[in-house]
């Protein structure tokens, strides 16, 4: 039954979809059910496990009987912790009243929206874009406007490309540096461009989304938008969180700094919603932002490693152009050129999903498909995986790709 056709649902409802990943890991767990065996790159977790002693802090928690609810804005400790850490990583001091947090990234990323957006409200979405920005403003009354900003300009948004898509019902831009899917990291010149252009158009906010800023390959610290331009501070909204870098999804804590309007709004909202997120989770993160680093140090260098397995892997095989990722962990790659193949079985590849659905029958491997992120022509492999895998997962697509033919 559709949504529309219920009369439980709410109309919203038919504004978006599942989201593409729930969709492929249904396919997976069939493919599984049915025996057979798959090579999953569309892991968008870190394989390792959570830091020792962040563990021994949440259990430390426990003990000391912190398991009452927090306020929204989460225990003294936290906020010390989070503050801190955007001190060190923006130059910018944050107040108490300018950090929210939520239940990942991804909570307060869908509160901002909640919070700001009327019906008929604009947000650019830079495109290649994380699968969820454009249904969370579409649930929230908001429009997506997606931009697409491909190969030309090393898949990231220019300062024309940004002036091209404003429109006076512009509210945010939506900036993701590490970029999920494509590794993208905006340098502090291509930030300053985008400032100029922001500064002509006092209305439009930013969310920045840092969530992958640990996971970098570059020899300096990924820049934010705002250490560039420090003046626009008041209409920048940063969204962070430990998940990626301290291997914590299942933790779900998130982090934001902001103007103190948005960070309160944001945290009615979750006082009404869900109270706090969890107290030990909480005691877990401030270990994690406060503690030891190395462990970033250690992951980022056997990220480096596999990531150079599976650009080198993805570049011999014919047909297939992989990009290097400066930061995070998947390798964006244009197979544009396989479109139209066809396969042993005599099917015409029509779309990504159709080569995606090959590479699957023939060799186990699963990856997302670009158009999920609104960039057709292209796959999302992730690299958050055992260098056998990767390996494996190559010479699986190097023979599916083998056995097309082009008619
Ligand atoms: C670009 C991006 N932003 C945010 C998130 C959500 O992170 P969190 O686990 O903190 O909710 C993800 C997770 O995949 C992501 O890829």
């Amino acid at each position: 039954m559709t949504v529309t056709e219920t009369p439980l649902l709410a109309e919203r409802m038919s504004w978006i979809e599942e989201s593409p990943s729930s969709r492929v890991a249904d396919r997976v767990r069939a493919f599984q059910a049915a025996g057979k065996p798959v090579l999953p790159l569309t892991i968008g977790e870190p394989d390792f496990d959570t830091p020792e002693h962040v563990k021994e802090a949440a259990i430390a928690a426990i003990r000391a009987g912190e398991t009452k609810y927090t306020s929204a804005t989460g225990t003294p400790a936290l906020q010390t912790a989070i503050r801190a850490r955007l001190a060190r990583k923006t130059g910018q001091s944050y107040g108490p009243g300018e950090i929210a947090l939520g239940g990942g990234a991804k909570q307060l990323i869908f509160l901002a929206f909640l919070a700001t957006l009327d019906a008929g409200d604009e947000v650019i979405v830079p495109a290649p874009h994380w699968v969820s920005y454009p249904d969370m403003v579409a649930l929230n009354g908001g429009r997506p406007v997606l931009v697409g900003a491909g190969a030309d300009t090393g898949y990231k948004l220019t300062p024309g490309l940004l002036r091209g898509a404003v429109t006076d019902r512009t509210k945010w831009l939506v900036l993701n540096t590490p970029n999920n899917p494509t590794g993208a990291v905006y340098s502090r010149d291509e930030l300053a461009g985008l400032a100029e252009v922001l500064r002509e158009h006092s209305r439009i906010s930013v969310l920045c989304d840092e969530i992958y800023d640990e996971i970098n390959f570059g020899t300096e610290p990924v820049p934010s938008l705002v250490s560039v331009a420090p003046d626009l501070r008041e209409r920048i909204f940063l969204a962070n969180g430990v998940s990626k870098a301290y291997a914590m999804t299942g933790w779900r804590i998130g982090y934001a700094a902001g103007p103190a309007t948005l960070c309160a709004a944001i945290s009615t909202l979750q006082s009404q919603s869900s109270s706090c997120p969890s107290s030990i989770s909480q005691a877990a993160a401030a270990a994690a932002l406060d503690g030891d680093q190395s462990f970033i140090t250690e992951t980022v260098a056997v990220y480096a490693e596999r990531r150079d397995l599976l650009v080198s892997g993805l570049a011999a095989i014919d047909g297939l152009r992989p990009v290097r990722p400066d930061g995070g962990f998947y390798v964006w790659t244009d197979a544009s050129r396989l479109i139209g193949a066809i396969t042993p079985g005599g099917r015409r590849i029509a779309t990504d999903a159709d080569l995606a659905e090959h590479f699957l029958e023939t060799s186990g491997v699963v990856v997302i498909t670009g158009e999920s992120y609104g960039c057709p022509g292209h796959f999302r492999a992730s690299f958050a995986l055992d260098s056998e895998t990767i390996r494996k997962a190559v010479s699986g697509l190097a023979s599916a790709v083998s056995a097309l033919r082009f008619a």
